[in-house]
């Protein structure tokens, strides 16, 4: 497997690997191309064994490492792990097996919503393996006292998107039910820990209202993973604009489309 080599002159025009358990982590390589519009990218999604948010810690780890393994034999620069659940399982040993990799994860951007205003009230929406895990906890420990944070583990949400429902009446019956306990706590913001879950912001928020800040660590991750790039020397000094390479565990037609449709669908803003 040709893992990263620094004597290597043509590394920094390697691509940049991309994964996620199904087509959620597009809205973060939407993030990367933004912030680095001439890097290549290989997207992989692994619609087969989705959802990861309720399957064992076990199984995540195993299918994470699998697709690093994917994307490291197409010569990845370095790894965008661009789902939370996998982050919160798999990127701590990733970074251990891979240290001269730059790796970078994605967890909820609990953070900024505790620290935007005086004691906010704070929705968490993500999957369930992501809120059971330590480093969760962790994060809630650290910003428990400047916020009220409530972790809502949304099992079932990703499906949707999976399927390519980003709009339907079920879709919002669905996220009603799921935040109507919500509604009456006068919430100040939504993080949206899972990376599936922009492509329901707007069904998200004609529920929640528009008084209500709606955050997800896309754009922070897609920093980060610029700033590591740098700092490794390994940014691509191209000027012209890089091209994206979809592959998908399922790899019909059908997915490859999906994954196309949602690569330029608006991910609506405040
Ligand atoms: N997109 C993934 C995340 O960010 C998880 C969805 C799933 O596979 O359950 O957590």
């Amino acid at each position: 497997m040709k893992i990263i080599d620094s004597t290597d002159e043509m590394a920094c025009t390697r691509p940049i690997g991309v994964f996620d358990s199904g087509v959620g982590g597009i809205s973060v390589l939407q993030e990367l191309i933004r912030v680095m519009p001439n890097e290549n990218y290989i997207y992989l999604g692994d619609s087969k064994h989705a959802p990861y948010g309720t399957k064992t810690l076990e199984e995540v780890r195993r299918l994470s490492f699998e697709n690093a393994r994917v994307l490291l034999e197409q010569g990845a620069k370095g790894l965008v792990v661009a789902c939370n659940t996998a982050t919160s399982a798999a990127v701590r040993l990733m970074r251990n097996r891979y240290p001269s990799l730059p790796i970078v994860g994605i967890e909820p951007a609990v953070k900024p919503a505790a620290l935007q205003k005086e004691h906010p009230k704070v929705l968490v929406m993500a999957t369930p393996m992501t809120v059971e895990q330590e480093k969760f906890r962790l994060l809630m420990q650290r910003y428990e006292d400047q916020a009220d944070i409530y972790p809502l583990p949304c099992p079932g949400l990703m499906e949707f998107i999976e399927a390519g429902d980003l709009e339907s009446e079920r879709l919002h019956d669905f996220l009603e039910e799921l935040l109507h306990p919500y509604l009456s706590y006068g919430l100040d913001s939504v993080v949206l820990g899972c990376t599936h879950y922009p492509f329901a912001k707007k069904m998200i928020r004609k529920i929640v209202g528009e008084q209500v800040t709606i955050f997800d660590g896309g754009a922070g991750t897609a920093r980060e993973m610029c700033r590591r790039l740098t700092l490794a020397g390994l940014r691509n000094p191209s000027e012209e604009k890089g091209w994206v390479h979809f592959e998908n565990s399922l790899a019909t037609d059908a997915e490859l489309e999906l994954c196309q449709r949602l690569l330029v669908q608006e991910i609506v803003d405040e």
